[in-house]
């Protein structure tokens, strides 16, 4: 892995100088983000990194733009790898550890979440305050890569305090109404069922997404600061009363994204 990551950052760097401050990873639905970057200075087809993994989730470009935002040199992942695919979860976060090595110190995150809270609507903003893996599957599974972090990393600080003051500060200041909770990871693909949902909620889990948790990891084990916020693209099984569908994802994501863009370039603003 190490020495993928390796050659994912060589190839990078054979072709720009550019070193992003912030990583922005963009969740279903939630792709166009990547068209507000005005001053791009590269962009990258995953496909033609050298170590990435090809996208194969509806809904996800896959392209790596470089470029300003905000007054901030920022790298955008459009697009990201999932478990479910068939990806182990060391490969899923590639894209992000390749920025990692190249100096990347925030984290921003993104995605579509069921909402397991019975006080959520579908189309409401949730800033993640903590996670839970319902898995067995973790990032950092296989040899340490020493040089971005120990082998035992603390997870108490996953999620940083000072970043979600800042989302807070720019919800309030643009008007935009935030939930805060904890995110349950499931592998998927399919959704859950009306128990399981039942069960994650008795555990603490207030929304409930496929994504996320392993980039999390990955970042807080390089000493990057991670904020993550959810769209809650619909209420979880057995909480709304029909089946859900990726369309309904898909289409509750768009609905999101001004606001979602609002809130990420305040932040961005402020960082
Ligand atoms: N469950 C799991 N993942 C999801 C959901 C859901 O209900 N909605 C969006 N991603």
């Amino acid at each position: 892995m190490k020495e993928r990551l390796t050659i994912a950052k060589n190839y990078i760097e054979s072709k720009t100088n550019f070193r992003p401050e912030a990583v922005i990873v963009l969740g279903s639905g939630l792709g166009d983000y990547g068209n507000t970057v005005e001053d791009i200075v590269i962009e990258f087809p995953y496909a033609e990194i050298p170590g990435f993994p090809v996208s194969t989730a509806p809904g996800h470009a896959g392209k790596l733009t470089f470029g300003c935002k905000e007054g901030k040199k920022v790298a955008l992942l459009s697009g990201r790898f999932h478990c479910y695919e068939g990806y182990r979860a060391a490969e899923t976060v590639v894209p992000l550890r390749t920025m990692l090595m190249l100096g990347a110190k925030y984290v921003i995150l993104t995605n579509a979440a069921g909402g397991i809270n019975k006080e959520f609507s579908a189309g409401d903003l949730m800033v993640i305050t903590d996670h839970i893996n319902f898995s067995a599957h973790n990032a950092l599974t296989g040899p340490n890569i020493d040089e971005l972090g120990p082998r035992f990393p603390d997870m108490s600080f996953a999620y940083s305090k000072r970043l979600n003051k800042i989302i807070d500060e720019v919800a309030r200041q643009e008007g935009i109404a935030l939930r805060h909770g904890v995110y349950g990871y499931m592998v998927g693909p399919s959704y859950e069922t009306p128990a399981e949902i039942r069960a994650l909620r008795v555990l603490g889990a207030d929304a409930v997404g496929m994504s996320t948790v392993h980039e999390v990891v990955a970042a807080s084990h390089a000493g990057a600061e991670t904020v993550a916020v959810s769209c809650i693209s619909n209420l979880a099984a057995g909480v709304a009363k029909h089946a859900l569908t990726m369309e309904e994802v898909l289409e509750a994501g768009k609905k999101v994204a001004s606001r979602m863009c609002a809130l990420v370039d305040g932040f961005l603003q402020k960082l």
